[in-house]
């Protein structure tokens, strides 16, 4: 290999070490540095290919490089490239347009921030001044952003940095089926979890809140799935105590579920607030709140806000770029038979290999929790770490989950084919092959 080859890696993780935060979050052994991509394939600093089986955390929605998004970009870029929300701008209302018609019922209006944090911060901000109550329940192993808020939302104690809690958010039992927390099973439970929320809200809050936020999959807690009925259960507990439903579809939004827009869709719930983030411009950083006009009039009776990098051109016309080309090529039907895909090579594989105790998920969203014995359930970070490693050397990139660190994460840009998913359940076929004879 060249010398300047090698010399550009290291000298990107020297830089990387000297100059960055310690706690960034670097996957492998060895960091692992991209120089550029197309479609759903990427290249390292060293020219190594790899197919991308997580999307830059199931972000780049519709591929890299993506010429109808590219070119958005360059045409809004040499229009205007900033002028805040103090100002209308063509493609920031194009895209609040475009969002009203994706959105399931009465969910008509945006306010547009710029990440996942800043579009969970708006909402909680938004059930509190619409309701006039304070407190909000979350679930354990939800993941809700990275601010003082994201934080004490979040209910996985890992990326609680520093025991930071604001405001008063109580954390009920999640559904978690596979470790349920009440020992129980599913259908014969009767979603037992599911009344937690009722049972948190009446023994540690005043029994007003204003609102319940949830994940219809939980993404960084290890796309746990919960079952048909249990959003539908809760939204209705929450709506009794006066809370607003928020769904955090962050992660599970513009069609990664499959079969629908949005992975609140699924449960017969009907959310007064969606939050989004991560795959609405493919990579470009934007975040949204939608709710009704008449729960967004709320904020406007209160006080004055803004965003000055919120509802940016360039990231719009990004975002309606991404919109049309999912619409066109990778809407929720053809995600949910490329998810079924998947997921059929994922059982298979489960049949092969013990240390796959679990297999969840819906569309281009699924995981695989590694176990070290299939009936203690004692999870496999290691085994986990080494599948990284090996899928790393035979060109795949997928993602990692779950408050044991034990669950792998597979979500690849929307727009990948049939080739693509047999490629990259051959490359896991054989990483857990070597994965398995190891343990
Ligand atoms: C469900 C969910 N909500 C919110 C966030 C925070 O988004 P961001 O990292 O853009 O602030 C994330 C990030 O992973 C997420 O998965």
């Amino acid at each position: 290999m060249a010398t300047s080859v090698q010399n550009k890696k290291a000298k990107i993780l020297e830089k990387q070490k000297k100059y960055l935060f310690p706690n960034h979050v670097l996957y492998y052994t060895e960091p692992l540095p991209f120089d550029h991509g197309e479609g759903v394939f990427l290249w390292d600093t060293e020219g190594k290919k790899y197919l991308d089986f997580f999307g830059g955390i199931l972000t780049t929605s519709v591929g890299h490089n993506r010429t109808e998004v590219t070119s958005a970009v360059q045409q809004q870029t040499e229009k205007i490239i900033h002028s805040s929300t103090l100002y209308p701008n063509e493609a920031h209302v194009n895209l609040a347009e475009k969002m009203a018609e994706l959105a399931p019922g009465k969910l008509q209006v945006s306010f547009f921030t710029t990440s996942g944090t800043g579009a969970n911060e708006t909402a909680v901000v938004l059930a509190q001044t619409h309701t006039g109550n304070q407190e909000v329940i979350a679930l354990r192993h939800a993941y809700h952003g990275r601010s003082a808020m994201g934080m004490s939302l979040t209910g996985v104690g890992t990326w609680r940095i520093g025991g930071t809690a604001i405001g008063s958010i109580k954390h009920a039992l999640n559904p978690y089926c596979y470790r349920c927390p009440l020992k129980m099973t599913y259908p014969s439970c009767g979603v037992a979890c599911a009344q937690d929320v009722e049972e948190v809200i009446k023994t540690t809050t005043s029994g007003k809140i204003a609102a319940f936020i949830a994940e219809p999959i939980q993404g960084v807690g290890g796309f746990i799935t919960p079952p048909a009925e249990y959003l539908k259960i809760t939204s209705e507990i929450a709506k009794h105590y006066g809370g607003l439903m928020i769904s955090d579809e962050v992660q599970t939004g513009f069609g990664r579920t499959g079969d629908k827009w949005f992975g609140i869709e699924h449960s017969d719930v009907e959310p007064d607030i969606m939050t989004m983030a991560k795959g609405i411009a493919n990579g470009f950083p934007l975040g949204n709140t939608m709710t009704t006009p008449e729960i967004a009039q709320s904020m406007m009776d209160a006080q004055l806000t803004l965003s000055t990098f919120g509802g940016n051109p360039v990231a719009c016309a990004a975002s309606l770029a991404t919109m049309n080309v999912l619409e066109k090529d990778a809407n929720p039907t053809r995600v949910a038979e490329l998810g079924n895909m998947l997921r059929i090579g994922l059982e298979k594989m489960q049949e092969k290999y013990n240390i796959i105790g679990d297999v969840r998920g819906r569309g281009l969203m699924q995981g695989l929790e590694l176990v070290k014995d299939r009936t203690t359930k004692e999870p496999a970070p290691e085994a986990t770490k080494h599948l990284f490693e090996e899928t790393r050397k035979l060109g795949l990139i997928i993602g990692k989950g779950g408050l044991y660190g034990n669950v792998v994460r597979i979500s690849p840009p929307m727009t990948v084919n049939e080739e693509e998913i047999a490629m990259a359940l051959d490359v896991l076929d054989k990483a857990f092959k070597v994965v398995q004879g190891a343990v």
